[in-house]
């Protein structure tokens, strides 16, 4: 029998709820035994979903696992990422497609062809889950279906499409100010400059360091007059110290997490001993959330939450225990496996299930231990943030997290974390956006360039040339790598005419992204949800379809100057060089492309065309007057609206033609 357990609050109510109450009605597609949901694939069934996952847009042939996990080693053999997106999309044939959302917040395991490669097998912890099933229609109808369940995904305001520089390491006032005028120098545009934990005093968040940053408001007001916005980072854990508010306040009120013993579980993160804010503990979240207002009276505008996995470095306990352990090595003749055992000792208290078991959650529904609802920390960190900054600004906020859990989208996007300077992290990226898309999460990006590591100039263009396309689009890097700003490597005009590009093409994204949002659909899909039909098509999964018109083929790989595209069908090839645009229609088939590192190249279907608009070196000062259409067809269905209300509605949407405006 399935039991209902709706504790969570993924579900949007308006949404029409339905649920499968009896075991009956997971035929023909699963056979439920020992805890374990079975499904046989044919030879050529394709599981697609998953959201955030490492490997192929198709999941099949691996083992995966829902636990949202801080792991900063993003490679093929990690089953955990930051979030927790339980559904697959099972495309067996025509005859049978279907969706199954397992809504289940403790860790699940999707073993889809590992163990046996015809099998899926989905495998909970425990029977405490709710299991949805979409079936027939389309890929995309389904997809269409599964995300009105699931809720309307958060839209971001205007300048969150522009571009943005951040690193780890700006630890001063004239960092920012440096970053900022040297892109415009380079004619380089920007709309964003993130802070990260440097700006903030002993890393204690809605804090600001008065020695570095003596007058955030000033500088977010300076920063503004130029187009530029200041967009914060937030951590999950408070740090321990008498005499901070926000750590005095939530500790009078006991909305922090607690151990067995009704005392506040202490843990480690940036600020050293922390304790975790009870998200899901209603009253807990909204004053946190309220905490965000000390930064938007100093005119910011957006955030960034992090370490909400939650990630904890080491708890007090699992350190006195560590510490025990280490001793037992001392003075011994260290066999081998004894020196791994010991060598294990610190960075195994990191993350630990030990710590993961050790606290609880006070909910509506009553308390329980976090290893059971591990999945919703980072979601309920993001709805705090966003019901917050609604309540707080009555306007559209720039809000993205680490961690989430399906239903997440509908309070703010998510970046994929800590990835690598890697030639093969702008593969993954490629891959995970459409899975992202799925559940809904459309406003995400990679960090470009590669967080970790020491990037290069042909790597950084070419992530560029992808992520121009990306709704989230944001250089980052960690501290100690190699300086990776658009102006880092000593010519900029590349930089500069790639990056202009995207604001050129900004009304077509920002309008496929708008009506995406609207309509429940896929802003990046793979080929095969477009052309069901073409067996080639559908194991692509290194090109994207970006909304209705476009079709991408990033290169990521390095020393070559091009790369094999398929064309599905007759596309315009546009290619952009030295900033000049030219056009090129070619015939369905595999082509050679030229794409030299200082060209972009897309395509856009054939009878369709997309609007291109005068550059401008911030989202502020795009001028739509200037659109000009490319492609096939004379009109565009151009969705356009002030860029920061709360509402926002398809009757926006108005046809556009080269010759003149029609309604
Ligand atoms: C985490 C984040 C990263 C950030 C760092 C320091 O690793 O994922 O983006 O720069 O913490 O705050």
């Amino acid at each position: 029998m399935i039991r209902k357990w709706s504790f969570s609050p993924y579900i949007d109510t308006k949404a029409v709820v339905r649920k499968i109450e009896s075991e009956s009605a997971l035929l023909p597609y699963f056979s439920h035994q020992d805890g374990k949901y079975t499904y046989r694939m044919n030879e050529r069934t394709r599981v697609y979903g998953l959201g955030e996952q490492i490997r192929g847009i198709n999941k099949r042939g691996w083992v995966y696992e829902s636990y949202c996990a801080d792991d900063p080693i993003h490679t093929e053999e990690k089953r955990s990422l930051y979030g927790a997106h339980n559904f697959i999309l099972v495309d067996a044939g025509k005859d049978e497609r279907f969706l199954a959302f397992f809504d289940y917040p403790a860790k699940i395991r999707f073993d889809i062809g590992y163990t046996d490669s015809d099998i899926i097998q989905v495998t909970p912890e425990n029977d405490r889950l709710d299991l949805y099933l979409i079936e027939g229609g389309t890929l995309k109808e389904i997809i269409r279906e599964f995300r009105s369940l699931i809720g309307r995904s958060y839209l971001p305001p205007f300048f969150a499409f522009g571009y943005g520089q951040s690193r780890w390491g700006y630890v001063k006032e004239e960092d920012i100010r440096e970053a900022v005028s040297k892109h415009r120098e380079a004619g380089i545009p920007l709309d964003t400059v993130y802070l990260d934990i440097d700006y903030m005093e002993d890393f204690q968040d809605f804090t600001v360091n008065k020695v570095r940053f003596p007058d955030l408001k000033a500088l977010s007001a300076e920063l503004k007059e130029q187009g530029i916005r200041l967009i914060p980072i937030i951590d999950a854990a408070v740090k321990v110290r008498e005499g901070y508010s926000v750590y005095d306040e939530g500790k009078e009120k006991g909305y922090f997490c607690k151990d067995e013993n009704g005392e506040e579980f202490v843990t480690a993160v940036w600020p050293g001993r922390s304790v975790l804010p009870d998200f899901l503990n209603e009253d807990a979240s909204r004053w946190f959330g309220n905490q965000y207002q000390t930064l938007t009276d100093m005119g910011i505008e957006g955030f960034w939450n992090d370490m909400n996995e939650p990630a904890l470095f080491y708890s007090d306990k699992g350190l006195k225990t560590a510490f025990e352990k280490i001793k037992t090595f001392e003075g011994k003749n260290l066999e081998v496996y004894d020196y791994f055992n010991a060598r294990n000792v610190f960075p195994s208290l990191s993350n630990s299930k030990e710590d993961y078991t050790a606290f609880y959650h006070r909910t509506p529904e009553g308390v329980f231990n976090h290893n059971d609802v591990h999945n919703l920390y980072g979601f309920n960190m993001t709805r705090s943030a966003s019901e917050a900054l609604q309540r707080i600004r009555g306007q559209r906020f720039l809000l993205f997290s680490r961690a989430s859990y399906i239903g997440a989208h509908r309070y703010g996007g998510v970046w994929t974390g800590d990835n690598h300077a890697w030639w093969s992290h702008i593969l993954q990226s490629i891959r995970q956006m459409p899975s992202l898309n799925m559940c809904g999460f459309l406003y995400t990006g990679s960090d470009i360039g590669g967080f970790g590591g020491d990037c290069t100039r042909d790597l950084l263009l070419r992530w560029l040339s992808f992520a121009i396309f990306t709704p989230l689009m944001r250089n980052h890097s960690a501290v100690g790598t190699r300086r990776q700003e658009a102006y880092s490597f000593g010519d900029t005009e590349d930089f500069r005419d790639i990056i202009t590009l995207r604001y050129r093409l900004l009304p077509y994204l920002y309008s496929e992204f708008m009506k995406a949002a609207l309509k429940n659909d896929l802003y990046f899909s793979p080929l095969s949800f477009v052309y069901e039909d073409d067996e080639i098509a559908a194991e692509v999964e290194d090109q994207l379809m970006v909304g209705e018109a476009l079709m991408i083929a990033p290169v990521y790989t390095q020393n070559v100057s091009g790369r094999m595209v398929y064309l599905p069908e007759e596309m315009t090839m546009v290619r952009m060089h030295k900033g000049e645009i030219s056009i090129e229609e070619l015939k369905q088939g595999h082509h050679y492309i030229h794409i030299p590192l200082s060209d972009v190249v897309f395509f856009i279907r054939k009878g369709f065309a997309i609007p291109l608009c005068d550059p401008a070196d911030c989202t502020d000062k795009l001028d739509y007057a200037t659109i000009q259409l490319i492609g096939t067809s004379d009109s565009y269905e151009l969705y356009r609206d002030d860029g920061v209300s709360l509402k926002a509605s398809l009757e926006n949407v108005r046809i556009i033609s080269n010759s003149r405006e029609r309604s």
